[in-house]
Parts: C-alpha cells; sequence; structure tokens
C-alpha cells in the first residue's frame, strides 16, 4: 500500500510541467504572429468594390509587383505609407482617383492626402495608365495580404530598424506572455510539491505511531529519499539537459529580435538597381560607383549623375531608366534605402580596412556580384568586429608607418603582429 516511489512521482510531475511549457513555446516561437497561419483563407467579409476571387488577386498582385513594389509593402513602409488596411482608410473610389492621379488630389486640398504629402514630401507618380478595374485588383490583393498578416517573425526581426515592423512586437510581446506562463507553471510545481512533502510527513507521523505493521512497511517507513540516486538517474539528467536547451533557445531568440541585429536585411530599393548586372556580369569597378571607399569613412552611395554616364545612352527607353530621369528633372537625390547601419556609437572607417588593410569588400559584404537585391550578410555586432582583430594579421608590408611597430613586436613576441596587437581592442579605436 505504501509502494509509490517518492522519485518516480517528482521526476513525472517535472516532466509534465516542462512538456507542457516548452510545447507552448515552441507554438509561440514558431511564427511569431501568435497563431495568424501561413496561408489563412480569405473569409472575412470583404469591403465593397473589392473582391476576394483567387484569379483577380493573383491579377492584382502581378500588377502591384510591377508597378508598387518599389515604393509599397503591405505591412513596412519602403518609400510609401504600408498599405495594410488602406480601403478602411479611405473609400475604394477615393483611392482610385488618388492612384491615377495623386498629385492632383493633393493640390485639390484633401486634407488626408496633404497630410500624406506632408508626411512622405514626394508626389507617387500618376498611374493613369491602370483601369480602375486593376487598381481594384491590385487592392483587392492588399486586402488579401493584409488578412494574412504580416510575415513570419525571423523576417520582421531582420527588418528590425524599421520603425513599424508588426510581427517583432508582436513576437517580443508573445515571449512576455511565454515567461509568464513559465513563471506560473514553475510555482504550480513547487506548490505541488510542498503539499506532497507535507502530506508524505504526517502521513509518515501517523504510520509510526501503528504498532500493527508488517515488516515490509515498516522498512519503507524508515526508508529515506535516496537523493544521490534521484541526481544519477537518467531520467533527472535528461530532464536537466532539456530544460538547459530551452532556456538558451529562449535566450537567444529574445537576444536576436532585441538587439536588432539585421543579419540578412533586404530592403525593397526605390530603383531596382542590380549588381549582379552591373558589377557581376558588366564588371564594373565598385569603386566607380561607391567612390569613398580609398578615400575616407564612408563608402559613398552614387548619385544619379553617375548612373547617367552610362543611361544617358543605354536603355534610354526602360521606364525604370525613364524614374532616374525623373529624379534628377525634379533634382531630387533617388532614396535609397540603407542596408548597413551601425549605430552611432560606434567608428567604422572604410579607408583603414579597404586602403591601409586591403581587405575585399566581399569579407565583409558577401559575394555582391551575385545580389539582385543588396543584403547585409555579415552580423555587425561588436563580436564581429573583435573576432577579426582577433585573428586578422596586419597588412605592414610596403607600409613604413608599421616598420617600428613590426621590430617592436617582434622583440616581445614570436607571433605575427595581429589587429589586436596596434590596439584593435582598445574600446576608443570604435567608440566615440
Ligand atoms: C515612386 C514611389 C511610389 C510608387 C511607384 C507608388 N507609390 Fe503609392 N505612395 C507613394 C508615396 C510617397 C505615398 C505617400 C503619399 C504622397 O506623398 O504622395 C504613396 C501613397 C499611396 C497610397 C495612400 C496610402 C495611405 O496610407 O493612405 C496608396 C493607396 C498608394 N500609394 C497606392 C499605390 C499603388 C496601388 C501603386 C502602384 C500602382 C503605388 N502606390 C505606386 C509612393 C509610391
Ligand atoms: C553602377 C554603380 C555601382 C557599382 C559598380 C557597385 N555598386 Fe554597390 N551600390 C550602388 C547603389 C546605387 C547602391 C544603393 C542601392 C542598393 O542598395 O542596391 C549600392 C549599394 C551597395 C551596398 C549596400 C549599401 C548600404 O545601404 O548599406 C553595398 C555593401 C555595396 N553596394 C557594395 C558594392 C560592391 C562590393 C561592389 C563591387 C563588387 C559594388 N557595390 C558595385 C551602386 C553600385
Ligand atoms: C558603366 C555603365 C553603367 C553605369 C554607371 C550604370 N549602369 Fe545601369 N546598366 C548598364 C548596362 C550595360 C545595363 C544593361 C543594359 C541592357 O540590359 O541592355 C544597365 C541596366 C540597368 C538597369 C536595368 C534596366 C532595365 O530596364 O532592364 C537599371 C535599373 C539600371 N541599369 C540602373 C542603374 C542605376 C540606378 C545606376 C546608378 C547608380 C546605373 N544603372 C549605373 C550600365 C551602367
Ligand atoms: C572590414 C569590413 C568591411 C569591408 C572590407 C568593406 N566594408 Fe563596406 N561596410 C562595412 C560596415 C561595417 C558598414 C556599415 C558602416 C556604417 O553603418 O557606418 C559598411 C557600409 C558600406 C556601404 C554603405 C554606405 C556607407 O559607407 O556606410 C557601402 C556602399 C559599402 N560598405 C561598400 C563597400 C565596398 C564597395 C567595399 C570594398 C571596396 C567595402 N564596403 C568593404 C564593412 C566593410
Ligand atoms: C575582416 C576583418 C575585419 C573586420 C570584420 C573588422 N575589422 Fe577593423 N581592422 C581590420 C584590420 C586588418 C585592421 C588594421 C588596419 C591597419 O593596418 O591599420 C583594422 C583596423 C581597425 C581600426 C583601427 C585600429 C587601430 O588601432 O588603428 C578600427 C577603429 C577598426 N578596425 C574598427 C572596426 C569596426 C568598428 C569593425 C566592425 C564594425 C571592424 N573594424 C571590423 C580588420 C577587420
Ligand atoms: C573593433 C571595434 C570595437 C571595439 C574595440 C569595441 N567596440 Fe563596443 N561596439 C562596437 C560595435 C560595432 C558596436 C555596435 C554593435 C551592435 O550594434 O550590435 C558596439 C557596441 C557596444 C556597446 C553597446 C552594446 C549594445 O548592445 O548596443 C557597448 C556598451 C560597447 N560597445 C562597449 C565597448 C567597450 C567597453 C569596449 C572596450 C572594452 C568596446 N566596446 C570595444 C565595436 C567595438
Amino acid at each position: 500500500m505504501l509502494r509509490f516511489k517518492f522519485s518516480s512521482l517528482l521526476v513525472l510531475v517535472v516532466w509534465c510541467v516542462f512538456a507542457f511549457s516548452t510545447t507552448l513555446f515552441a507554438q509561440n516561437d514558431g511564427d511569431g504572429n501568435g497563431g495568424t497561419a501561413d496561408s489563412a483563407p480569405v473569409t472575412a467579409p470583404s469591403v465593397a468594390g473589392l473582391s476576394v476571387d483567387q484569379s483577380i488577386i493573383d491579377q492584382g498582385k502581378g500588377l502591384f509587383d510591377a508597378n508598387c513594389k518599389q515604393c509599397h509593402a503591405v505591412h513596412e513602409k519602403i518609400v510609401g505609407p504600408a498599405l495594410a488596411k488602406v480601403y478602411e482608410r479611405r473609400t475604394v473610389p477615393w483611392l482610385i482617383n488618388f492612384i491615377k492621379y495623386p498629385q492632383r488630389v493633393i493640390e485639390s486640398g484633401d486634407a488626408y492626402a496633404v497630410a500624406l504629402y506632408k508626411e512622405y514630401q514626394q508626389y507617387m507618380p500618376n498611374h493613369d495608365f491602370l483601369k480602375d478595374d486593376e487598381i481594384k485588383a491590385i487592392l483587392s490583393w492588399v486586402q488579401a495580404e493584409t488578412i494574412k498578416g504580416p510575415a513570419t517573425a525571423t523576417v520582421a526581426a531582420a527588418a528590425g530598424g524599421d520603425a513599424n515592423a508588426p510581427a517583432a512586437t508582436n513576437a517580443v510581446a508573445n515571449t512576455g506572455l511565454l515567461t509568464a506562463i513559465i513563471a506560473g507553471l514553475t510555482f504550480l510545481l513547487i506548490v505541488t510539491l510542498a503539499v506532497l512533502a507535507l502530506m508524505a510527513a504526517t502521513l509518515s507521523k501517523y504510520l509510526k505511531k501503528q504498532s500493527d505493521l508488517s515488516e515490509e512497511d515498516l522498512e519503507i517507513l524508515n526508508q529515506r529519499i535516496n537523493w544521490a540516486g534521484i541526481f544519477k538517474s537518467q531520467a533527472f539528467i535528461g530532464i536537466t539537459a532539456f530544460i538547459f536547451v530551452a532556456l538558451v533557445l529562449k535566450a537567444t531568440v529574445e537576444g536576436l529580435i532585441t538587439i536588432g541585429v539585421q543579419q540578412g536585411y533586404a530592403p525593397t530599393q526605390p530603383i531596382p538597381f542590380s549588381h549582379k548586372l552591373h558589377a557581376g556580369q558588366y564588371e564594373i569597378d565598385c569603386k566607380y560607383c561607391h567612390t569613398g571607399v580609398e578615400k575616407g569613412k564612408s563608402a559613398n552611395i552614387p548619385s544619379a549623375n553617375i548612373c547617367m554616364n552610362c543611361h544617358n545612352a543605354i536603355k534610354t527607353t526602360s521606364p525604370i531608366i525613364q524614374k532616374i530621369y525623373e529624379y534628377i528633372e525634379r533634382d531630387e537625390p533617388i532614396q535609397w534605402v540603407r542596408v548597413h547601419n551601425l549605430p552611432d556609437l560606434a567608428y567604422f572607417n572604410h579607408q583603414q580596412h579597404v586602403k591601409v588593410a586591403g581587405i575585399e569588400c566581399e569579407n565583409c559584404h558577401g559575394n555582391i556580384k551575385e545580389m539582385e537585391v543588396v543584403q547585409q550578410v555579415s552580423l555587425l555586432t561588436m563580436g564581429w568586429c573583435i573576432d577579426c582583430h582577433r585573428k586578422t594579421e596586419v597588412n605592414a608590408k610596403d607600409n613604413a608607418y608599421y616598420d617600428n611597430l613590426v621590430q617592436l613586436h617582434a622583440k616581445s613576441s614570436k607571433s605575427p603582429m595581429r589587429v589586436e596587437d596596434i590596439g584593435g581592442l582598445e574600446c576608443a579605436k570604435c567608440h566615440y
């Protein structure tokens, strides 16, 4: 009758609680949207004038990709506003008119349009070549995408720099909820154990007063809990390892979300400029456009005038190239979206790395020559900089500046002179 083993009970309870909490955990972090399925069918009621017909939605996506994608996304502000729920902000006829003749609507004094213009400081181009039905198709696609919700948390985390990436906040909220759930369950576990211990103590006190216990029962009664056995048991080791892995995983996920590491960030640009075509296929030297890499801190993004060196003759009738002409006519810089972005507190100098150290662009930026759209390949964290400074030898060849240093270093050390040896780990070198 007393044959229950305290240790197996303990193991069972711990197991149940953590199995439960980690399932929750996995569900929540698998998709940062708290359950918005990837391909939720469009079942919500449609706004008047918009369609839920899949063929129209597909047509809308095609038109959007061809005419709007360079400036708009559904869940993210790019050059223009995020279009999610735009059909709730304005009526469909208003939107059709605005998309066709934005400048005319703004100049007519329409308060909403004027406010938009004040915020974005630019006119979007006229789209009077689109038919009303085609604009409705685009908006139908926007509606379908709005209902689907933003893409997964990893994408949003990668784009963490953008002020309005809804999925990221969502994911953070989810991890907060998760911590609360885990804390609650742990509390429950402790209470359960305390109650069990109390019950066991009372029970054995009571039983010890009985005189008619069998030999076998007495033995169990006087048995002490075998802690050493519990700690060595496979179940205990398994659970501990499991909890440890789960916690590390959680910390990593949270870390990635909050630090704002932007590895993989590849924003859509106002002009779909291809490095694969220009730097890859046509082998134009990086320095032809990024004129600063050997001269100073910043690599520089070329102005439209540099494009014109070729494009006043090449592909002049292409609608994309026409857009570059429009920028020049309006005397407005092309508003490229920055891909790489160190925080203000850190100082990075291209000349030092490219000219002095002779490091190839590819070491830090990846294979740009293969990229249609530039993507941040390296982490750009402090650890990333330091790691390379620990490993890389100073390029002292043909550099009189280093002659003395190299001699000094050779006296005190047999290993080659690395960046750390010339002060590459000093805080003030990288921090203002
Ligand atoms: C060259 C960039 C550019 C292109 C291309 C572009 N837009 Fe825009 N769009 C903007 C800007 C900028 C605004 C903000 C209003 C303004 O300042 O004119 C805007 C505003 C809008 C708005 C109003 C958004 C709101 O929050 O009320 C809608 C709707 C819209 N655009 C739809 C479209 C559609 C549909 C297309 C493609 C057919 C398109 N845009 C193409 C730049 C662009
Ligand atoms: C014909 C001009 C041209 C050439 C040649 C060129 N680039 Fe660019 N590069 C651009 C323009 C324009 C942008 C901004 C648009 C973009 O990000 O795609 C840019 C952006 C970049 C960025 C991202 C900048 C940011 O916002 O953080 C990197 C990195 C880069 N280029 C590296 C290279 C490398 C490496 C090469 C040589 C293999 C190269 N580029 C050749 C024009 C050029
Ligand atoms: C050294 C010459 C050169 C420079 C500078 C140059 N391009 Fe190009 N660009 C080309 C060539 C060559 C093509 C390919 C033409 C073809 O496909 O027939 C091209 C194609 C393009 C295309 C594709 C057009 C289309 O409709 O397919 C775009 C967009 C483009 N360039 C943008 C730019 C931008 C933006 C800049 C400035 C940052 C720039 N280019 C600078 C030579 C150049
Ligand atoms: C040692 C690593 C490293 C090397 C090598 C390197 N870059 Fe960069 N690059 C960076 C970092 C870090 C940033 C972000 C700088 C910032 O935000 O202040 C950056 C930013 C850029 C930018 C964005 C504009 C700017 O100046 O901030 C361009 C364009 C660029 N690099 C082009 C190049 C080209 C072209 C080469 C090769 C000639 C090159 N880089 C070599 C690390 C490197
Ligand atoms: C691919 C390797 C590599 C990476 C990545 C790298 N560096 Fe460097 N860095 C070097 C080398 C090599 C030198 C030595 C240049 C010289 O000879 O002066 C250097 C020198 C420096 C110096 C000057 C140090 C001194 O004592 O004069 C600073 C500052 C610096 N790097 C900052 C950064 C920052 C900030 C980052 C990260 C955003 C970074 N580096 C990433 C290789 C790297
Ligand atoms: C080789 C360059 C380099 C050196 C040396 C360096 N840092 Fe940094 N540090 C960076 C860069 C780059 C960042 C920005 C990283 C990011 O945004 O994730 C940074 C970020 C930081 C931050 C902000 C962390 C955060 O999460 O935003 C602190 C604090 C900091 N560094 C302190 C130091 C101290 C203290 C030292 C000296 C012991 C030091 N750093 C040496 C490059 C360096």
